[in-house]
């Protein structure tokens, strides 16, 4: 079976509150590590409508509000929850892992 994936460690899950979101830079990569409840999720840190950092931003539940224009995402899924925001926000798969945050992105 040929490995078809890389998987990236972002931070410490202790890095990241429960209902809290952070900003985690890679080589290529920058992005938003949420914490909530036993879960953690990661998508793009910029929003899609423009120039807002959604680690700047207000996480509610799974929703994250920009705090630019005050659209909204699900950051389960990357769907728009409230406009003005159009685009999908990109989502990252989350890895099982005991003490770290770890992503799993196509290999190019
Ligand atoms: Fe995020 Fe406009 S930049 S809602």
């Amino acid at each position: 079976m040929s490995d078809t994936s890389n998987l990236i460690e972002l931070c410490a899950k202790d890095d990241v509150g429960d209902g809290e979101v952070i900003k985690v830079e890679t080589d290529d990569l920058e992005l938003a590590v949420y914490h909530v409840g036993d879960r953690f999720y990661v998508t793009d840190n910029m929003c899609t409508h423009g120039p807002g950092e959604l680690s700047e931003g207000y996480l509610e539940g799974h929703v994250i509000e920009c705090d630019f224009h005050q659209g909204q995402f699900d950051i389960r899924n990357g769907e728009v929850v409230a406009p003005p925001c159009v685009l999908k926000l990109k989502t990252y798969k989350v890895v099982d892992h005991d003490s770290a945050v770890v992503i799993e992105t196509p290999q190019d």
